[in-house]
């Protein structure tokens, strides 16, 4: 609270602001034809997970630009750490298997099997640093659209905003 009160009371200086942008369609029926599209490849991709130990199912299904679509679940492991979400799985198989070709856009989603997701899935940081790298890569936006299992469907234009002030390789020496 000290801390809170004292960085707010420095009214002259300087700050920087980081401001993200994300376009809401209200249900799946108002997505256009190809993200729907898309997203229906993450939901299947979904029911694939091997998710024994937390049973929250994630799909992700990335769309190349040579139309190809390579998909991914999460997989764990009884040594949690070992194992992997769904939008790394899909972000390495499609770079092995097309290493020169941009991603276009990304979809994300899970099935929870309490109740049913009502909002996006929101993919964690380290994913998040895995996308951006391939965006660095070919210097082409990598577009996000992150979908519950009903309700809105967030489509955002870039990792890059989902990832401000991040770590890159031109921090690392030559
Ligand atoms: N998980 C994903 O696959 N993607 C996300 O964006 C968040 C979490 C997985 C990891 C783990 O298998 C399970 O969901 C619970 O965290």
């Amino acid at each position: 609270m000290l801390y809170l009160r004292r960085f707010l009371n420095v009214e002259s200086m300087k700050t920087i602001t980081l401001e993200t942008q994300m376009r809401v369609y209200e249900n799946r029926e108002e997505l256009p034809v190809e993200l729907r599209e898309l997203l229906r490849h993450a939901e299947e991709a979904a029911t694939r997970a091997y998710a024994k130990y937390s049973h929250f199912q994630v799909g992700a299904a990335i769309l190349m630009n040579n139309g190809k679509v390579v998909t991914g679940a999460n997989q764990e492991n009884a040594v949690y750490p070992c194992g992997l979400c769904a939008e790394r799985t899909a972000a390495f198989a499609a770079s092995a298997t097309y290493p020169e070709v941009p991603f276009n856009m990304i979809a994300i989603t899970a099935i929870n099997p309490d109740e049913p997701l009502k909002e996006p899935i929101s993919p964690c940081g380290s994913c998040r640093q895995v996308l951006f790298e391939y965006e660095q890569k070919f210097g082409h936006p990598i577009e996000v659209l992150l979908a519950g299992q009903e309700g809105p469907i967030y489509h955002i234009q870039s990792v890059a905003h989902l990832l401000p002030y991040t770590f890159h390789a031109g921090f690392l020496p030559r």
